[in-house]
């Protein structure tokens, strides 16, 4: 191993949609400076090409122990023992149930049975497979064996059903994955090189500029945030709602890094698709109302509010008690009426030393916009973005925005990058606005 390799992982990718995820965490590892040698099931072949792998780790990728091919006549046992940790991306249910139950037809089973390295999985699959008690049996008896998993999130599943099952966002599998090394005797490198610092060091220059994760210093202890999260539902009748896209990535990962970073959060959430973070308070509030009551509620206690919900802006003006029946309707129009603007009203009700922070979602016109926003609701800092840009807007793992502050003609262009890291940079602007008004008194 060369002197600036940390880790050898030997990258498993089984059969599945999100094989192509894969890429990514390989080249999330090598970044850090970990050495990836990559095998693949039959299947896995069929969304992703070895080839793919091949080109980026310069390094012949083991499909089958026999192709005529492969160099190596060994290859299970030496691919096996000379790893750290075994990653499975994604670890379908096939690959699980196989493993669990020591089956060794294809050369990453193989693998599994002839390595006493680390192992972890990243499940991903359908809700129903996911939730089957084979599954959870299988997955139960790997636990039991010593096998780590990075559990599946809840999200839309490429069988357009909504539910658990989603692959967990690359960066905190490689996340997982580094400390999993960092923290085991089981590692054969010496000194566990592992933190957030120093993986952030290893990022490329691009990332380098723009994120600097501060997850060590305590820099905002003094400092209580309240945020809106997720999308509301507005009712129609007893089984039917108004909603949006709203995943809420953008404001959990504002109530994850700002709790790391020392905060006191609470969190009022609408409708979501990904799970809360832990060590927030979380105040469930569904509807525009609801949400309301809730911050209008917590506000005095907050000294710093971030309005990350997709509020709905109209809710029937008549909600009605039973289901609406289609019976002799061809054309069915609902009477909506404003909801109130949580934004504004914590904006006109604001205690001194309140800073608020405003997102505006738009579709043209951005900074224009989001300037009017930022004046008319009277906001220390709006973050907007061009919901139509690639990588940005609702329920993706990543975003590209411009942050504008009161008072500042300048805008601050933020490239793409995950929800997580630009939620450490959108809490530096507001510290550093908070700065400026200690200095000015
Ligand atoms: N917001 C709110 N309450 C509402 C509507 C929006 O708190 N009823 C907050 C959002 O959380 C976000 C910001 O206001 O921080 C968005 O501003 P807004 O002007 O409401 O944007 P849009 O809903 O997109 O409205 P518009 O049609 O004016 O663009």
């Amino acid at each position: 191993m060369s002197e600036n390799k940390i880790y050898r992982v030997g990258l498993g990718v089984a059969g599945g949609i999100a094989a192509y995820k894969a890429i990514e965490v390989l080249r999330l590892l090598q970044k850090s400076g970990c050495e990836v040698q990559v095998a693949m099931t039959e299947h896995a072949t069929e969304f992703v090409q070895p080839l793919t792998f091949r080109a980026l780790t310069e390094n012949y990728v083991l499909v089958d122990d026999y192709a005529p091919e492969n160099p190596d006549p060994i290859a299970h046992i030496n691919f096996s023992q000379n790893i750290d940790l075994l990653l499975i991306v994604p670890a379908t249910a096939n690959i699980i149930a196989k493993f669990a139950n020591g089956i060794a037809d294809d050369f990453l089973s193989s693998t599994f049975l002839a390595s006493t390295a680390l192992v972890l999985l990243a499940p991903a699959m359908n809700t129903t497979m996911w939730e089957h008690a084979a599954t959870q049996r299988n997955i139960a008896q790997l636990k039991k064996d010593g096998v780590d998993f990075v559990e599946p999130i809840a999200g839309e599943l490429a069988c357009k059903t909504v539910g658990t099952g989603k692959l967990e966002d690359v960066e905190n599998i490689v996340n997982q994955a580094l400390k999993l090394l960092a923290q085991s005797p089981k590692s054969k490198v010496q000194s566990p090189k592992y933190d957030h610092k120093d993986f952030k060091a290893k990022l490329n220059a691009q990332e380098l500029e723009t994120s600097d994760l501060r997850l060590e210093t305590q820099d905002l202890l003094e400092e209580k945030i309240l945020i809106t999260v997720g999308g509301t539902r507005e009712a129609i009748d007893p089984v039917r709602f108004i909603s949006n896209y709203s995943s809420g990535k953008m404001g959990f990962a504002l109530a994850e890094i700002a709790q790391k970073r020392g905060a006191d959060v609470t969190v009022v959430c609408g409708a979501t698709t990904v799970e809360a973070p832990e060590n927030v308070k979380i105040i469930c509030a569904i509807s525009a109302d609801e949400m309301h009551r809730s911050v209008i509620r917590e506000l005095p206690d907050a000294s710093i509010f971030i309005g990350a919900a997709a509020v709905a802006d109209y809710r029937p003006k008549n909600v009605s008690d039973n289901k609406i029946k289609k019976t002799n309707q061809d054309i069915l129009t609902l009477e909506l009426e404003k909801t109130p603007d949580i934004l504004l009203d914590v904006s006109e009700n604001r205690h001194e030393n309140l800073l608020i922070v405003g997102f505006a979602a738009e579709t043209e016109n951005i900074i224009e916009y989001a300037r009017s926003k930022l004046e008319k609701k009277n906001l220390d800092l709006i973050v907007a973005n061009d919901i139509t840009k690639n990588g940005a807007g609702f329920n993706t793992d990543t975003n590209v925005v411009t942050i504008l502050r009161r008072g500042d003609v300048d805008t601050i262009e933020i490239p793409l990058m995950s929800k997580h890291k630009l939620a450490d940079k959108i809490l530096d602007e507001v510290l550093s606005l908070r700065q400026k008004l200690k200095v000015k008194r």
